[in-house]
């Protein structure tokens, strides 16, 4: 029994690791389309209007996203990233942020 339960805690902890790793490279995937704006590292300031998306928070950042594709965030540029993030959905948008924040 023992080690039944040894077993079945190794597949958990192997699975919880695989899903993490899965969503971290598409996150990293995901966000190549977005250096030559945003930099690498997400520091750059994006076509000289805006604000870096380095050292926001993963909740700022999909609030953000949201706000552009339903139209209640955005500044000059935000046509830009309008096109950009409704060729995407939720789920995208949701993993980009998380993987923005770790930048
Ligand atoms: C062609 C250049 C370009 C690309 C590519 C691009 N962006 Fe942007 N991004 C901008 C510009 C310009 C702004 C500011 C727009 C405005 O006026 O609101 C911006 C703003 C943002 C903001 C809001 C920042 C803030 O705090 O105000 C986020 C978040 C963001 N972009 C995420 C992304 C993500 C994620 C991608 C890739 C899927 C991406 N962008 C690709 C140009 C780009």
């Amino acid at each position: 029994m023992k080690k039944m339960i040894t077993v079945l805690s190794l597949c958990l902890a192997l699975g919880t690791g695989a899903a993490i790793a899965t969503a971290a490279e598409d996150g990293a995937s995901l966000y190549r389309k977005c250096t030559g704006c945003h930099g690498a590292d997400g520091s750059k300031q994006p076509m000289g209007v805006g604000t870096p998306v380095k050292g926001q928070s993963a909740d700022e950042l999909y609030n953000k996203m949201k706000g552009y594709t339903d139209g209640s965030f955005g500044g000059s540029k935000k046509a830009v990233m309008v096109n950009i993030l409704k060729r995407l959905d939720d789920a995208q948008i949701k993993t980009l942020a998380d993987y923005i924040a770790t930048l």
